[in-house]
């Protein structure tokens, strides 16, 4: 397809922020495609009555002002499943239709949750710098804590969460979990309060979306629940939890360590937990695997398609 215009009508697609670069690469090749300028206020001025399609990523987005900033806006094509960066009210007050990418990335965002976890109990990353700092033949790496048959309680029993459950099944662990509502046809105990999860979680792991309605869920009092002994993951969003709060409780060693994908402000992580080797710290990489990042490629570009075809979107959210 080889085309500017959006939905049969002479709008313009605008590319909101960084993409992967075959994402970018499809876009120039395919499409006649704008690029939101890092300062964009004469840009804005000049095209943004003519932009009818965003495309983006979960890491910007379309948030309240560049979408109020854009009158003639019809979609908003996001690449990543979370989309807690888009306004998404507005866009339903005003019609306007928003994809992400879910499913495709499933798999691999819980198989970085449980290495997360495996890593942060066990210390493998610690173990691995203490091996080449040469310290093996001084002293024994300290034990650790052991995976197998631990209480894990999931923080969002969604498609992710589920994937993440079902994977600790074979490490004998018992599952629990807390959404606002039991979900259906699931075997794991369901806990009514995410208080009481993480009282009775040796580990807590962290699924759920981001956005308004989970900002700072796992407040301070979440954390001490956790308690010296327990375990903190999140592979979701940074918002989700209080971050300082997180990292007093990590420097003081009132709970036992947290294995973190996702940060409040990235691209940056804490540097006061730089230093502890109860912290494993990735750089937002959970989907990020040649495969998953391909099938995210296609399916954003299958979104694009279907809605300049004048076609439903492919996964609207
Ligand atoms: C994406 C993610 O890589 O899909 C999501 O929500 O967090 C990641 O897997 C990211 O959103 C792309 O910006």
């Amino acid at each position: 397809m080889s085309t500017g215009s959006a939905s049969g009508t002479t709008g313009r697609i605008l590319q909101v922020g960084p993409l992967m670069a075959d994402l970018e690469g499809a876009l120039v090749d395919r499409y006649d495609v704008l690029r939101l300028p890092a300062e964009p206020a004469e840009f804005l001025a000049e095209h943004a009555a003519s932009v009818t399609v965003v495309v983006t990523s979960g890491g910007q987005g379309v948030g309240t002002e560049l979408m109020r900033a854009l009158p003639a806006l019809q979609a908003v094509v996001n690449f990543g499943v979370g989309y807690d960066t888009t306004d998404i009210d507005q866009a339903r007050t005003r019609g306007i239709v928003v994809s992400n990418t879910p499913d495709v990335l499933t798999d691999c965002v819980a198989d970085t949750a449980v290495g997360l976890l495996l890593d942060t109990m066990r210390r493998f990353s610690a173990a691995d710098r203490y091996v080449r700092r040469g310290e093996w033949p001084g002293a024994r790496f300290p034990l650790t804590t052991s995976v197998s048959g631990k209480r894990v309680g999931i923080v969002g029993l969604g498609r992710i969460g589920g994937a993440i459950a079902r994977r600790l099944e074979g490490f004998d662990c018992r599952i629990s979990y807390h959404n606002r509502t039991p979900a259906a046809g699931v075997a794991y105990e369901y806990v009514p309060t995410l208080l009481e999860l993480a009282q009775q979680s040796d580990v807590l792991v962290i699924a759920a979306a981001g956005g308004d309605a989970t900002q700072k869920l796992v407040s301070a009092e979440v954390i001490a629940a956790i308690g010296p002994h327990g375990f903190l993951i999140n592979i979701a969003r940074g918002s989700i939890v209080d971050e300082p709060a997180l990292v007093s409780a990590l420097v003081e060693g009132r709970i036992a360590g947290a294995g973190l994908d996702v940060f409040a402000s990235e691209p940056t992580a804490p540097p006061a937990l730089f230093a502890l080797d109860t912290v494993v710290l990735l750089p937002h990489l959970a989907s990020g695997t040649v495969e998953t990042r391909r099938a995210m490629t296609e399916l954003t570009l299958a979104n694009l398609d279907a809605y300049l075809a004048g076609l439903p979107l492919v996964t609207p959210v």
